[in-house]
């Protein structure tokens, strides 16, 4: 298909992204640097992707093993381009077109750095470009503050002239608040050959893709500037500064996205959530929230406060409080919170709960089943209606492999119980508060595992005369030792160590 048949369509798609990036300051190459849930880079594919070009190559240079490790997982059909040395966009754009030497038509340059293009906005460039027939068509913006951009150079008419760098300006182009967004659509062969005429007699000594508009003009050719929308869409990202501001931006998009869809979002200034998260209408994020990756959150559930959730699946009217969960499913009206932290593989059935200050990891809770308090369960299949008592532990690992513990329907773990893995607690088993379970608990048996009770009758006033606890415990009645019954000779002192560890080992 040709570009005439189509307009909205290109050839290929050229994305820069080999430059330094020196001014973040960062040994990540800018392109990778994130916002919003993808890299920069990432951002920019996804915008060009509507356009369904045939080709995509992105150039590469700096960090160049980083940024093609990260193209073969979001992109492995993007071709990457090599640039060894970084002379300028303009070099960079001869080098892709080298690369893309049978394509005709139209093709898309765009900088790898301007993370808030839309595809929309991408979509009518390439429109407008058609329509008026130009041999190139540049993406502008109206800004308030053109600082750092190459001004758009127009003629009494309005016809674009030529773009010029900040740098290379006089006083009355840098006046000029419309500004180049580092976007062009141009006609393959024709950008090709004026590439071979961009020198690097400016400021920077580099080879600027945007002299390719002020050469084509001087040939008597057509071209176009093409004013976004929304000017945050050509806005680039130089220093951390600007990164932080784009991806303020970005979240303030999702959020009216949400928003307009019927999500209640509480505070917006404290809510983050990634472009590629989903949330359903009449679900609530309270302030603090931050839904990350491909978390995806049901109508009526309730997020937060201060809750984050990285490839997170909440359900229908569940809710999630003050905690902390990856790649973790919170079935539907299960709760979460305050003060939790599941790990990847919990997956919470139906009503199911985990309370304050519980760890999860690798475990399936059934359905009605809780863990209310201070716990970790590590992997572990738990069945439906039972209740693991407060500070219970999971002992999954022996040092050297991890275990599994099963634990069946209406079963009731006594408060601090260990779970020595691997281990089995029957449909309707008990087991005892402070047990160390080892062995398998039959259905509908109570395991018992701890030390019996003993009372030293009298310790108090033999060993703590005096204290109020001694005081209290005679105005209680509470005898002094009866010789029959206690073993231990007050002053001998390896009997004496020996109740006093007992007294310390016990609850
Ligand atoms: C560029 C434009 C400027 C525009 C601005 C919009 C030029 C000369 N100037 O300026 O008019 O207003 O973008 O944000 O293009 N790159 C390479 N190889 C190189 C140099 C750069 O691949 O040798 C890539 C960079 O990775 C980046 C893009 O080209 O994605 C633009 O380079 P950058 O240095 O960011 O240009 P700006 O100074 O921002
Ligand atoms: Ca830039």
């Amino acid at each position: 298909m040709s570009q005439q048949d189509n307009p909205t369509s290109v050839g290929a798609v050229v994305v820069l992204a080999a430059g330094q990036g020196t001014r973040m300051r960062s040994r990540t190459p800018k392109v990778l640097h994130e916002i919003g849930g993808r890299s920069l880079l990432g951002h920019v594919l996804a915008a060009a992707e509507p356009l369904g070009a045939a080709q995509t190559v992105v150039v590469v240079g700096s960090g160049r093993d980083a940024v093609e490790e990260h193209l073969t997982r979001i992109a492995p059909s993007a071709l990457p381009v090599v640039q060894e040395e970084q002379n300028g966009s303009g070099h960079a754009a001869a080098v892709a077109l080298d690369a893309l030497a049978e394509v005709t038509g139209a093709v898309l340059i765009v900088n790898g750095d301007a993370p808030l293009l839309r595809a929309e906005t991408l979509t009518r460039l390439v429109a407008a470009h058609g329509q008026a027939g130009d041999v190139l068509t540049v993406l502008t913006a109206e800004v308030a503050d053109p600082t750092g951009l190459g001004r758009i150079v127009r003629d009494a008419g309005g016809a674009v002239l030529a773009i010029v760098e900040e740098k290379d300006a006089d006083e009355a182009q840098r006046a000029i608040t419309e500004v180049n967004a580092g976007v062009y659509v141009g006609d393959a062969a024709a950008v090709r050959e004026a590439l071979t005429r961009v020198g690097s007699g400016n400021q920077q000594g580099e080879q600027y893709l945007t002299d390719v508009l002020g050469l084509l003009v001087a040939d008597g050719r057509q071209v176009g500037g093409h004013r976004a929308d929304d000017a945050d869409d050509t806005l680039g990202c130089n220093d951390q500064r600007e990164l932080a501001a784009r991806r303020r931006t970005m979240n303030d998009r999702v959020l009216d996205d949400l928003m307009r869809a019927g999500v209640v979002v509480v505070d917006p200034l404290t809510t983050w959530v990634d472009v590629t998260a989903e949330v359903a209408a009449e679900a609530v994020l309270h302030p603090g929230t931050q839904l990350l990756g491909a978390t995806t959150v049901a109508a009526g559930a309730v997020v937060g406060p201060d809750s984050t959730l990285v490839d997170c699946e909440v359900g229908e009217g569940a809710s999630v409080v003050r905690s902390h969960c990856q790649l973790a499913v919170v079935g539907p009206a299960a709760t979460v919170g305050p003060f939790s932290y599941l790990r990847p593989g919990t997956q919470l059935a139906r009503g199911a709960k985990v309370g304050a200050y519980v760890e999860t990891k690798n475990v399936q809770v059934g359905e009605g089943s809780k863990v209310p308090h201070l716990s970790y369960v590590g992997d572990a299949t738990i069945g439906r209606e039972s209740n693991i008592g407060a500070a219970t532990v999971f002992v999954n690992y022996d040092g050297v492999d991890k275990h599994h513990t099963t634990i069946g329907d209406h079963v009731r773990v006594g408060s601090d119980t260990m779970l020595v893995a691997p281990v089995t607690v029957g449909d309707g088993a008990y087991t005892a508060a402070g047990s160390v379970i080892t062995t398998d608990v039959p259905p509908g048996a109570m395991g018992v595992a701890r030390a019996r009770q003993r009372n030293v009758a009298g310790w108090v006033g033999r060993r703590r005369p005096g204290t109020p606890a001694a005081q209290a415990a005679a105005a209680a009645g509470g005898a002094a030792a009866d010789p029959a019954t206690d073993t231990g000779k007050a002053g001998s002192t390896s009997r004496s160590t020996a109740t006093d560890d007992e007294q310390q080992g016990r609850r």
